[in-house]
């Protein structure tokens, strides 16, 4: 069976709403190989579809069918360490491991380029499927189907701390929160933001990430939607964050931390979320993964 390694993803980063995301080195492992029928099990305690439904085989068929080649059927084995609907990637993990696996199955007519684009359009943004693929930090446009984007390789000295709440926020549901309609001014201040997030990440200029990470576009509107999200962020700066943000959708927030204050930064946060009544959520210490999707035959 092949392969496929697909990272987690932490998307907009606060200002930059569907334009910016992150690799982080938390990976779902994908195991294909065509059969006749349909076979998908996991390799671990979650609960996975079984059938046509299943995410992961959805995309490989479609893929199979949108090359004209013939498919009889897969037979999928997943490992899933992204948790599922936290705003971590995980359902553009499962997107770009069908799209992976399907492609080196048929011996690899796509290049990574169109499988981006493709990954993009099924995941509806590319600033999470985009990165899942490359890697990095990702900038990233769609427009009429196409991907136009940036990768970055950023440094290993920054540590991504993740508070995962014991609760699934969907992005269906965190997208209806949001208005319609948006100020110019809250434009211009997001759009000032994201590009200074941007660079001043890839150049190490980190003493901006604060400023950078703020949003008027979703985090308003999402916030109050994650018990205690806002005393999550106040802990953050407290214990010396760069910057704090809601990770994609949510429910994850997200704090960026020097590595030097990182084993502080973790007893810390982990003995005050205990205290707030918050024993089960989760407190993940990760790194960028500046690889991307990688496949072993
Ligand atoms: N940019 C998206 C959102 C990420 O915030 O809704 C979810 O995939």
């Amino acid at each position: 069976m092949i392969q496929v390694r697909i990272p987690a993803t932490s998307a907009n980063i606060g200002s930059g709403f569907d334009s910016l995301g992150l690799a982080l080195n938390l990976y779902n492992y994908i195991y294909m190989e065509q059969i006749d029928g349909i076979e998908i099990k996991s390799r671990d305690h979650t609960q996975v579809p079984t059938g046509e439904n299943n995410l992961i085989y959805k995309t490989a068929k479609h893929l199979f069918e949108i090359c004209g080649k013939p498919f009889t059927g897969l037979h999928i084995e997943q490992e899933n360490n992204i948790p599922m609907t936290r705003g971590l990637g995980s359902s553009s993990a499962c997107i770009v491991g069908g799209l992976f696996g399907a492609n080196t199955l048929m011996g690899n007519p796509l290049s990574r380029e169109e499988l981006v684009n493709f990954a993009a359009v099924m995941e509806g943004h590319p600033d999470n499927s985009t990165p899942a693929i490359l890697g990095g930090l990702v900038t990233a446009v769609i427009d009429d189907g196409k991907v136009y984007c940036v990768k970055q390789e950023i440094t290993e000295k920054l540590r991504f701390f993740t508070f995962i709440p014991d609760f699934e926020m969907s992005t269906e549901m965190a997208r209806a929160a949001l208005p319609k309609v948006i100020d110019h001014r809250d434009g211009v201040f997001n759009l000032s933001r994201a590009a200074l997030m941007s660079v001043s990440l890839y150049s190490g200029n980190f003493q901006n990430l604060k400023i950078a990470a703020q949003d008027k576009l979703h985090q308003p509107y999402r916030l109050g939607l994650i018990q205690d999200g806002d005393k999550v962020f106040d802990l953050a700066y407290e214990l010396g964050a760069y910057a704090a943000y809601i990770s994609g959708a949510g429910s994850t927030l997200m704090a960026i931390v020097d590595e030097a204050q990182a084993d502080t930064f973790e007893k810390e946060a982990r003995a005050a979320l205990d205290r707030m009544g918050h024993a089960s959520w989760e407190l993940k210490k990760l790194m960028i993964d500046n690889l991307g999707t990688q496949v072993s035959v």
